[in-house]
């Protein structure tokens, strides 16, 4: 059977193509989606896609992970930088996992060099505006195999 991987997409990432394209780029989140089901059925896997601008609502998919996935690919968007609510989540869960941004949030504001959540997961990769997933997939499948 594949492997099923969720990819979760925090705050403002509907928004994406409209907002700020000079640093998130002019790709919409569905052309992140399509470019995300397109690698994975290379490798066999299948994924679900995921978009919430409310903390309560990302919380409760990061718990079905355990459940029903192989692994978990998260976008946390600004909660990246303020929720320590995601962090507890991404702890409980014992899945492969791993955080990703389009921007390289190292490069940017101050308030965005910190991200509390990626002290919850196996690693972080940023900087790479929508490879960023593409990457993350083969990261994860790594992981999954390993
Ligand atoms: C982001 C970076 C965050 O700082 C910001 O709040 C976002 C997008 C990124 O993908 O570059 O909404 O997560």
């Amino acid at each position: 059977m594949n492997k099923k991987i969720l990819i979760v997409n925090g705050p403002n990432l509907n928004l994406l193509g409209q907002r700020e394209d000079n640093i998130y780029g002019k790709e919409t989140l569905e052309h992140i989606k399509t470019a995300c089901q397109n690698k994975s059925k290379l490798i066999d896997f299948d994924i679900d896609f995921f978009q919430s601008n409310n903390e309560g609502e990302i919380i409760n998919k990061i718990h079905e992970v355990e459940k029903f996935y192989d692994g978990l690919i998260i976008n946390p968007a600004a909660y990246t930088h303020s929720s320590i609510a995601i962090l507890d989540s991404l702890r409980a869960i014992s899945k492969p996992k791993i955080e990703v941004h389009l921007s390289n949030i190292y490069s940017r504001e101050e308030y965005r060099k910190k991200s509390i959540t990626s002290e919850g997961v196996n690693g972080l990769i940023c900087g790479f505006g929508s490879n960023s997933y593409i990457l993350a997939i083969e990261a994860i499948s790594k992981l999954i195999y390993k």
